[in-house]
């Protein structure tokens, strides 16, 4: 029983990452056409639809996280960064990761309550919670190499690279 319930925590983590990762490239992709006056509504609704799955997978991490009974976590200890002695900095990434996407659903729901230019930059906050994402599957996972997860994320990583010197340089220009 223990056995397939850490499979089912690696699976759903595993998976999770895989729906952000996907959502990111779509996020980046609807910028890259909107730089060439696409209409990006549709790239938009699966930029979202795709955090929603993320976000479902990871309340099932935590689901099979707490029956896990090789290591028996209690709830505070999955939900409050560094109340558990097993791997306290990769656990503390994970739920400050988990608090960082709740926040990005909440105000991406409320984004005409709160004013599309407060949320436009609270959105630009999203990369730090993809990379601690990264780091917490990179420092606590049984499946993540470095390496291929380098490999995975030049891809985005220089598409977002070039967004933000696209960007520069425009304002600069102006
Ligand atoms: C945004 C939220 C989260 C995402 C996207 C996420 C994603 C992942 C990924 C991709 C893995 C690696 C799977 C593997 O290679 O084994 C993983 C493993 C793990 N995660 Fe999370 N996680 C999140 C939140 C959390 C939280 C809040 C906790 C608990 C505090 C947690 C605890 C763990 C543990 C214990 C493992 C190790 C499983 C193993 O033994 O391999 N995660 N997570």
């Amino acid at each position: 029983m223990t056995t397939y319930v850490w499979y089912f925590i690696r699976a759903t983590g595993t998976v999770a990452y895989l729906i952000l990762y996907t959502s990111v490239m779509v996020g980046l992709f609807s910028q890259v056409q909107k730089k060439r006056k696409q209409k990006i509504g549709n790239t938009l609704y699966l930029h979202e639809s795709l955090s929603n799955w993320a976000l479902i997978l990871i309340a099932a991490h935590l689901i099979f996280l707490f029956f896990d009974t090789y290591v028996s976590f209690q709830w505070f200890e999955l939900l409050v960064p560094f109340a558990t002695d097993y791997k306290p900095l990769p656990m503390a990434i994970g739920t400050v990761s988990l608090y960082a996407l709740l926040v990005t659903f909440i105000t991406t729901k409320l984004r005409k309550q709160i004013g599309i230019q407060t949320w436009r930059k609270l959105h630009m906050l999203t990369p730090v919670l993809y990379i601690f994402v990264t780091a917490h599957a990179l420092l606590i996972g049984t499946d993540f190499q470095a390496s291929s997860i380098l490999l995975l994320n030049i891809l985005p990583l220089s598409i977002f690279l070039w967004l933000l010197f696209k960007r520069h340089g425009t304002s600069t220009a102006a």
